[in-house]
């Protein structure tokens, strides 16, 4: 049965004054503490963290982890808002931040004090061996923190590898219907994940009850819409792999991919994500003038199938480079219509 959410900006307290679980709207409330346990179980997690975005949810760790003089690494080829954050706004204050990409984390890591990585990387799918980059932070010392927006936890749990935390945004395939911006940090250590709380009681960037409510609703149909999305990726990845209008394609769960091998040690599924290399960017536009089932949007994750041509965000891509994210669309009609769309050109 379904709970109706808590909008409750502030809850009655008791006579005697004890400390009660829930006084003020910014420090709990019992909708996030339903999607929270959620969160946890499906990270295999103690405990998790909601938040109002995902980018709330990594900026509220980087500054619980960071301080003036930390060796910070942060993807260099992952999301380009993270690199941003780091550069923008911790570089001034002290710390330092070194972007490394997926194949060079492990190296970066060697002498680092906090490692944030993101596997695949968004948007060039790139995997990052897990296992060995938990070992070099161990033996170093570091904290390892792992975005997991990407693969979400059914295809890709961090923490069974040795992260310390994980972060991500639920924005994307866990609520799943392009509407509502949600985030959340997962974990097992409880003085960490305390820590983290405390930041997120101080800089406010909290999940909105409705929003929350709304997530743990999509919760209940994740497992189906992301295996269809991960076919459907999967579909439309060897059919671009062939298609002459096409330069190069990247998805972890093509057999011939240079991540294959990895992937298939550390995820239980690939994502339904594929990156894809045209012509230019007017292949791009055309293709999605061309198609009756592509939108143009940006972010991924759901039921809708979009492109997003990244260099528009300033990702080191060329121009003719797109991230498609598949929705839940029939496999055979989504497939023909990115095949014909392509073909008209
Ligand atoms: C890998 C990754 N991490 C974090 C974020 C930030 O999430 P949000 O938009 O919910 O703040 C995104 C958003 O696209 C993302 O792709």
């Amino acid at each position: 049965m379904a709970s109706p959410p808590v909008p409750a900006s502030t809850y009655h307290l008791s006579r005697d004054e004890s400390e009660a679980l829930d006084t003020y709207g910014r420090g709990s409330n019992p909708t996030w503490r339903q999607l929270e346990s959620a969160l946890a179980a499906l990270e295999g997690a103690a405990s998790a963290l909601t938040f109002g975005s995902g980018m709330a949810a990594i900026t509220a760790v980087l500054r619980v982890l960071v301080k003036p003089g930390t060796k910070l690494v942060v993807p260099a080829d992952g999301y380009y808002q993270v690199r941003r954050y780091a550069t923008e706004t911790l570089a001034p204050l002290g710390v330092e931040v070194v972007a490394a990409t997926a194949a060079e984390m492990c190296s970066a890591a060697a002498d680092a004090d906090v490692v944030l990585a993101e596997t695949p990387v968004n948007p060039t799918l790139d995997v990052v061996d897990l296992h060995r980059l938990a070992l070099t932070c161990r033996s170093r010392g570091a904290t390892l923190v792992v975005d997991n927006t990407t693969p979400t936890p059914l295809g890709q749990q961090p923490l069974s590898f040795g992260a310390d935390l994980v972060v991500a945004s639920a924005t994307k395939t866990l609520a799943g219907h392009g509407d509502l911006v949600a985030g959340y940090v997962a974990g097992s250590h409880s003085d960490l994940m305390a820590l983290v709380e405390r930041e997120r009681l101080l800089s406010g960037a909290v999940l909105g009850p409705f929003e929350a409510w709304l997530a743990l609703r999509s919760l209940g149909s994740v497992g189906l819409r992301f295996e269809r999305q991960c076919h459907n990726a999967l579909a439309v990845a060897v059919m671009l792999r062939a298609h002459p209008a096409v330069r190069a394609v990247r998805y972890p769960g093509l057999a011939d991919d240079p991540s294959h091998e990895l992937a298939c040690r550390q995820m239980k599924r690939f994502g339904g994500l594929v990156a894809v290399e045209l012509a230019d960017a007017a292949a791009v536009h055309d293709l999605v003038a061309r198609s009756a089932l592509l939108v143009a949007a940006t972010s991924f994750g759901g039921i809708h199938s979009s492109v997003d041509r990244r260099a528009r965000w300033g990702d080191p891509v060329s121009d003719g480079f797109a991230r498609l994210a598949l929705g839940i669309e029939d496999t055979d009609d989504l497939v023909a219509d990115i095949d014909e769309a392509l073909q008209a050109r």
